[in-house]
């Protein structure tokens, strides 16, 4: 089945997991895809999420630039586009693109108008969130969750904490999931990825988000399937990159179709494009291939996601239409 005429939603993907080659050989002339595969994409099987995330760094060394964050911006629209992606929400940690002089505002506001230009130009409609990490101190946390306040006019819709979900002292994030609350802003938490059921109750406890990234592992936990379904927690699930970081041996070991008929709200992404190596279709595609997915899962998942987008009442009534056309 070839699913990359479907429309798709997709609100977990990081920028910079999805450096294509074009953008790559801009700022490194001559660079073998060999080398490329190396440095920008990581193995299909990691030894687990630190693994991971230690190879993310040469796409983080490049993205330090004007011209790079905006190159990479237009690109990852125009992959969305390609995907036939027609709503997405793109996440990143202003924090770590300030290590050639930007100061972070300046990273927000060169992000915003690449997505900007890059909207007009695919007519993909999308969305920006500003990440925190789970090994920054607190006053980093708050400085991030001040830009997504200080750029919401600017596509930044909501706030988010990735990195190591093995750093210590979650709680020091708790005031800034507070600052979100007390000014509206929507919120979601990477969790139960590197742990289990016991990260994610901590999650919901401290930071309280509307939507979790993964958290696949809550099925080990009836009572949490239960309050996530009674809450209607979404999960944003990533089926090729929790393989990859070794969350599950096997897209087969995968929770996925056990969380669907649940009756947890959730979505189906790609975390990242590149370092992942996956498109959301080929994602579709592998979820038919194991499960026997068809129409009926893709279109509740796209939904839901849809229910769950930190975008207005308008713009969802939009998606549900181009869904159902
Ligand atoms: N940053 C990029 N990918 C991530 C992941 N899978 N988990 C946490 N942080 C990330
Ligand atoms: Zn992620």
């Amino acid at each position: 089945m070839d699913f990359s005429e479907w429309p798709k939603i997709e609100l977990h993907l990081h920028l910079d997991c999805s450096l294509g080659f074009a953008v790559v050989n801009e700022f490194e002339p001559g660079i073998t895809t060999a080398d490329f595969q190396h440095r920008f994409t990581a193995p299909l099987k990691c030894q687990n999420l630190s693994d991971f995330l230690s190879r993310v760094e040469d796409s983080i060394q490049l993205l330090q630039t004007e011209r790079a964050l905006t190159a990479a911006t237009l690109d990852l629209l125009a992959q969305l586009q390609s995907d036939n992606v027609i709503y997405a929400e793109i996440r990143f940690a202003p924090l770590l693109h300030t290590q050639q002089g930007l100061a972070a505002a300046e990273v927000v506001e060169i992000v915003s108008d690449a997505l900007e230009k890059g909207i007009n130009q695919t007519g993909v409609q999308a969305g920006l969130i500003l990440c925190t990490l789970r090994n920054y101190s607190a006053g980093q946390s708050m400085e991030t969750v001040q830009l997504v306040h200080r750029f919401r006019h600017r596509r930044v819709v909501g706030f988010d904490i990735a990195g190591d979900e093995l750093a210590e002292n979650p709680q020091i994030h708790e005031a800034a999931y507070a600052f979100a609350r007390q000014h509206g802003i929507p919120c979601t938490a990477h969790a139960g990825e590197a742990r289990g059921p016991e990260s994610i109750w901590e999650t919901l406890r401290y930071f309280q988000p509307q939507r979790i990234g993964h958290g696949v592992r809550c099925v080990e936990d009836p009572a949490l399937v239960d309050y996530l379904v009674k809450n209607r927690i979404h999960l944003e699930v990533c089926p090729t990159s929790n393989v990859q970081t070794n969350v599950f041996a096997t897209l087969a070991d995968h929770t996925i179709d056990k969380l669907y008929r649940a009756g947890i709200s959730l979505g189906i992404n790609t975390d990242g494009r590149t370092m992942e190596n996956v498109t959301l279709s080929e994602e579709y595609r592998r979820l038919h291939d194991c499960f026997g997915w068809g129409p009926g899962h893709f279109l509740r998942c796209n939904l839901d996601a849809v229910d769950a987008a930190f975008a207005s009442e308008e713009t969802k009534a939009g998606l549900r239409e181009a869904l159902f056309a």
